[in-house]
């Protein structure tokens, strides 16, 4: 079996953010969002991974993955120069996925549980697809499904972001598929948002007899399209950060007390960390600074007299500044600098912002 990552789109929900580089970089807990997705993948036992590259930024992904030697999976590159919809990415791997079945998995998708079960499942089934469903507050925001009432294992209906959503079971980004689906994608018309939505292909192969059944989703899944989303799945996985070896991020970085500190990193003795939280190589910490919990702070950092909590601070990032900041993104290369107003602050920072307040 192979595996796609879908890893276009243009982003737009992410300005600042995505002017400079796609948002499947974006890290969570100092690792890009789109790593989780090709760990799953290798952790199911998937080692050919195609990836969609769009054109934000193309050349950032393919100088991240590589061939994808060092993430233990071969990795091949499609050029989507358009994002016309998942479907149409999907059909642009039918040569590189050939006759076997296939999982694509979404790059702004992180979930909580690994793909294994789900996986064997698929493989030992004589499904044409299976999706899996995770119950959500705003059923507007997803592809959603609705089951069969009288038979709560059939689905009946699959949907795109529907005004009325009869259900709260949103579709997740990752489907596990078999090559019939190239065929449906082929007489799929685009959407009222002019592109080919995964969600009618599902419907249409459906329609057509063929069979497709559903897992639920246990533990956390999170779709990372807006600021917010991101925040939150930040604190999702520094959640399991001390406990779980699979969020880690490299082997020499030490961990105590749901704190991981990577190497190199000097904190000062009037400074102090509340995990859950992650502080990369070779930072420098301190004087007076108070971080966490919830915080990622990327390698090469220098942080000084700043209280930041719930947020994300990129690599190379410099803070001197006495400020209170809470559910901020702060983008690689970017310094913020104060006139001592010492009140809370939110922030949303493009790559090499520079900010004087
Ligand atoms: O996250 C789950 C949801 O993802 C599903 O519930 C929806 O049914 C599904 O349509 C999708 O909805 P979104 O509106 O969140 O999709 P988005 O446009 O954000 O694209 C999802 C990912 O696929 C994102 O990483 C960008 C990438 N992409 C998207 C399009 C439209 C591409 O690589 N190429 C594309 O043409």
């Amino acid at each position: 079996m192979k595996g796609i990552i879908l890893h276009g789109g243009h982003g737009t929900r992410l300005r600042p953010l995505t002017h400079t580089g796609p948002k499947q970089l974006l890290p969570i807990a100092n690792k890009p969002m789109s790593q989780y997705a090709l760990e799953d993948l290798k952790t199911a036992g998937i080692t050919e991974v195609g990836i969609i590259i769009g054109d934000v930024y193309p050349e950032k992904v393919k100088e991240y993955y590589g061939t994808g030697e060092k993430f233990g999976v071969k990795i091949s590159y499609i050029y989507q120069a358009e994002p016309k919809g998942i479907s149409h990415a999907i059909r642009l791997c039918k040569d590189f996925i050939g006759d076997d079945k296939f999982i694509v998995y979404l790059g702004d998708n992180v979930l909580r549980k690994n793909l294994v079960d789900y996986k064997k499942k698929f493989e030992s089934s004589d499904s044409d697809a299976m999706i899996l469903l995770c119950e959500v507050n705003e059923p507007q925001r997803f592809g959603i499904a609705e089951l069969d009432k009288e038979n709560p294992g059939k689905i009946i209906k699959i949907m795109e972001k529907p005004k009325n959503p009869p259900s709260n079971l949103a579709v997740i980004g990752i489907y596990f598929l078999n090559p019939k689906i190239f065929e449906i994608i082929d007489n799929l018309k685009p959407s009222w948002r002019g592109e080919l939505e995964i969600t009618d292909a599902l419907d249409m192969l459906m329609k057509k007899g063929n069979k497709i059944e559903f897992d639920t989703v246990t533990g956390w899944w999170k779709d990372t399209g807006t600021p917010e989303d991101i925040i939150h799945a930040n604190k999702l996985v520094l959640d399991s950060i001390g406990t779980e070896n699979q969020f880690l991020v490299d082997e020499d970085s030490k961990i105590k007390d749901s704190i991981v500190i990577g190497s190199g990193t000097e904190i000062s003795r009037d400074s102090f960390v509340t995990g859950p939280a992650i502080i990369g190589k070779n930072c420098k910490i301190g004087p007076s600074v108070r971080l966490g919990p919830y915080i990622s702070v990327g390698d090469n950092c220098i942080l000084k007299n700043c209280n930041i909590e719930e947020s994300i601070i990129m690599a190379d990032c410099k803070i001197n500044a006495k400020t209170d900041l809470s559910t901020s993104i702060i983008a690689h290369g970017s310094e913020i600098q104060d006139n001592q107003i010492p009140k809370k602050q939110q922030f949303l920072l493009g790559e090499r912002s520079n900010l004087k307040i």
